[in-house]
């Protein structure tokens, strides 16, 4: 069964804290990206977990290998259960960051962003790459893969393509979630029904919670779809 996690996108203390209170024990998963983190720093993380709550690090290290060696080994001593590296950073950064959580005492799982979900097949012709989206995908999911990464984040555009090639364990990691059409930044969206559906293991859903009038009420609706359609 997949996996719900709320991405706490919010710079506010008393609104985050209003968030997680209001959804209680219907979410114990949510991602910490940059928004959180550098508006509150590590404490972010303390305070999940000590809620008992799991969390998801989404600061997609992308840098030289000794950097993201220590910046790897100082998350995984956070205690998170998924961290994000950017596979662009290549082979020497992947292996680099599986060492250093290796060396750890931690069960944290590593997960490679390949394409961000906010990208058409335009805007990464604009930065000068050339073959299409799900090419470049696959090419650094293979890349990935091969340096030892646990799993990754893409589109659920992609998940059919991947799911043949990349078995369970291998994780898919699916953002850009929504629940109706929505004019915000993601391009590549998707249904619950259509990523429950492709294999994704975890659906990331920020704004269509965290924005509503009632958060609770769409994680209940969003938890009833994926239950439908694991079912199927
Ligand atoms: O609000 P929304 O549901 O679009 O939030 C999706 C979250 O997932 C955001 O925090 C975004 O940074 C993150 N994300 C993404 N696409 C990726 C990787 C992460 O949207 N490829």
């Amino acid at each position: 069964m997949p996996e719900l996690i709320v991405s706490l996108d919010i710079a506010e203390r008393k609104e985050a804290e209003e968030v997680v209170e209001k959804l209680g024990s219907s979410v114990m998963f949510y991602k910490v990206g940059i928004i959180p983190f550098t508006a509150f720093g590590p404490k972010i993380i303390r305070w999940l977990t000590l809620l008992g709550k799991r969390v998801f690090l989404d600061l997609k290290f992308f840098d030289i290998p000794n950097t993201v060696e220590n910046a790897v080994k100082s998350a995984c001593d956070m205690g998170v259960e998924l961290l994000t590296v950017h596979i662009l950073g290549g082979s020497n950064m992947l292996k680099t960051a599986i060492k250093a959580r290796n060396t750890g005492n931690t069960d944290t799982k590593i997960i490679g962003v390949t394409i961000l979900t906010s990208f058409s097949d335009n805007d990464i012709k604009e930065i000068g790459l050339y073959m299409d989206i799900n090419n470049h995908i696959l090419k650094l999911t293979e890349l990935g893969y091969k340096c030892g990464i646990d799993g990754i984040v893409c589109s659920v555009h992609e998940l059919n393509l991947l799911r043949e090639k990349f078995r369970h364990p291998f994780l898919m990691v699916c953002p850009g979630i929504r629940i109706k059409a929505s004019g915000d930044d993601q391009k590549r969206t998707a249904t619950v029904s259509q990523a429950v559906s492709a294999g994704a293991d975890y659906l990331v859903v920020g704004r269509p919670i965290i924005k509503s009038e009632d958060p609770l009420l769409v994680v209940e609706q969003i938890k009833m779809e994926m239950k439908k359609n694991e079912k199927k």
